[in-house]
């Protein structure tokens, strides 16, 4: 909770904004400048910020500002073609806890109310997921005009929230009423009653709150006729470990669960499938996420013609043979997606001889960062049991990890996602980097259950 020392440069550790993921998106109004601030106390109290600017905004402060404060690159261009390969709108909205619109403009509440996507700010609103907090500031005549007012109206019956504006003073001289962009602190208490801010549940803290990862787990039945499939031992204990432990974690998780007797783990939203097909279906609906991690059996074929009804044994003909066809690899389909790939793809390998070469063979074919790998001979029972004893391999090398519960197997594999995306709550790519120093800007022309 946080209601003091808005004005102190000294970082407040129990803010209700820490490890959260605040998009702003900047309109282009003289108030733009006091989003600097709001930048920093977030910053200071532990939130990544993720800035978009409308091309009007860039009017009022400058890229180069904005990245400095964020240690990100700002986003502007809704044509951007490798911002829509490595992040997208759509990504730009679903990966934030919360998105604040400031300073509101008099425009950009009329697009929203309209449902405008004419550029990249009202693009990612429309494709949000979550309601964002507007904080608008105009010229008090501009707010009290009715069809601003009209606007305002229809976003809040729409479950829009707003704080502000102030009354005051305004930039222009001469000119005083409702139209200031209300004060920092203003701003960050209102956040904190945004859906996704709010304390405690499963996602609030831990080491990947914010982040979602999506896990599959035991096998795949792939039906010959009504009553009979083709299956495999999978129990879904280790991939249902791995899910648990990603939300213990503060993750969102999404598991993805062939047919198994047990029960959904908390937390966690679990969706039922039963073939390979439901189960790849499934993995697009989830998307997008930070990790998806693959730990299902999933059948490698599928019988190319089930039957309709129960295939009758005939006395004295031959039994039938089954013409089977393979299943789509839902990891080498996610781990090659062009976009929206999660950042880190995570395989395992089922070997029952020369696991690492079959596994290391495994990482380059299927294209993930990671393969767990493990051998499922039946000497060793690791397929049902409760044990495993596996090797991370990675294309610079591998780790062997002595024997152990599949429990403490998933918490130790979710300790490495946690390292692999400690450096920040929004990473800056090398690209990013390169657009941060250059600081241009970039104006260019041109069946699925659910439980
Ligand atoms: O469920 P348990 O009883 O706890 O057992 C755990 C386990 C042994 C099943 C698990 O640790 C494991 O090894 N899971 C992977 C099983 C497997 O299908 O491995 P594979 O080597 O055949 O496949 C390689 C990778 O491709 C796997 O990540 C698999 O999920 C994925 N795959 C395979 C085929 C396919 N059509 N689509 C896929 O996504």
């Amino acid at each position: 909770m946080l209601k003091k020392d808005l004005n102190s440069s000294q970082p407040v550790v129990e803010a209700f904004v820490k490890n959260k993921r605040i998009l702003l998106i900047i309109g282009g109004g003289i108030a733009a400048y006091k989003c600097l601030d709001l930048i920093r106390r977030l910053r200071e109290r532990g939130a990544g910020v993720r800035v978009v600017m409308t091309r009007a905004a860039q009017e009022f402060i400058t890229p180069l500002s904005v990245s400095a404060l964020t240690n990100d690159r700002v986003f502007s261009d809704l044509f951007d073609l490798d911002d829509e390969r490595e992040i997208g709108h759509i990504r730009l909205s679903r990966e934030a806890d919360a998105i604040i619109v400031a300073p509101a403009t008099s425009d950009l509440i009329a697009k929203m109310a309209g449902g405008h996507a004419n550029d990249l700010a009202t693009s990612v609103l429309l494709a949000s997921d979550k309601a964002p907090l507007l904080a608008p500031a105009m010229n008090p005549h501009m707010w009290l005009n009715k069809a601003t007012q009209r606007n305002v109206e229809q976003l809040k019956a729409d479950g829009i929230a707003f704080v502000g504006p102030e009354t005051g003073e305004m930039a222009e001289r001469g000119e005083a009423g409702p139209g200031r962009l209300v004060e920092t602190a203003e701003l960050i208490a209102a956040l904190e009653t945004m859906p996704g801010m709010s304390a405690g549940g499963p996602a609030a803290s831990g080491p990947l709150s914010g982040r979602h990862v999506i896990v599959t787990s035991g096998p795949t039945h792939e039906p010959i006729d009504p009553v009979r499939y083709i299956a495999n031992r999978s129990s879904g204990k280790q991939g249902h470990a791995i899910a648990a432990a990603a939300a213990r974690a503060g993750a969102r998780v999404t598991l993805i669960s062939g047919p198994v007797s047990l029960p959904d783990p908390r937390d966690v939203e679990t969706w039922h499938v039963e073939t390979a097909a439901e189960m790849q279906a499934a993995v697009a609906g989830a998307l997008p996420a930070d990790i998806a991690v693959f730990c299902a059996a999933v059948a490698d074929w599928r019988v190319a013609e089930q039957g309709g009804q129960k295939i009758k044994k005939e006395k004295g003909a031959p039994p039938p043979a089954l013409n089977l066809v393979a299943n789509p690899d839902i990891l080498r389909t996610v781990a090659t997606l062009k976009t929206g790939r999660p950042r880190l793809v995570v395989g395992f390998a089922a070997e029952t001889e020369n696991v690492l070469a079959h596994a290391q063979a495994k990482l380059a074919a299927k294209g993930c960062d990671l393969i767990v790998a493990n051998d499922v001979s039946a000497a060793k029972g690791v397929m049902g049991g409760d044990r495993n004893s596996v090797h991370l391999v990675t294309r610079e090398g591998h780790i062997d990890w002595p024997e152990m519960s599949k429990e403490d197997v998933a918490a130790k594999l979710v300790d490495e996602f946690v390292r692999r995306f400690s450096e920040s709550a929004f990473s800056m790519t090398d690209k990013a980097k390169r657009a941060m120093k250059s600081d241009k800007p970039r104006h260019k022309k041109k069946k699925v259950r659910k439980s």
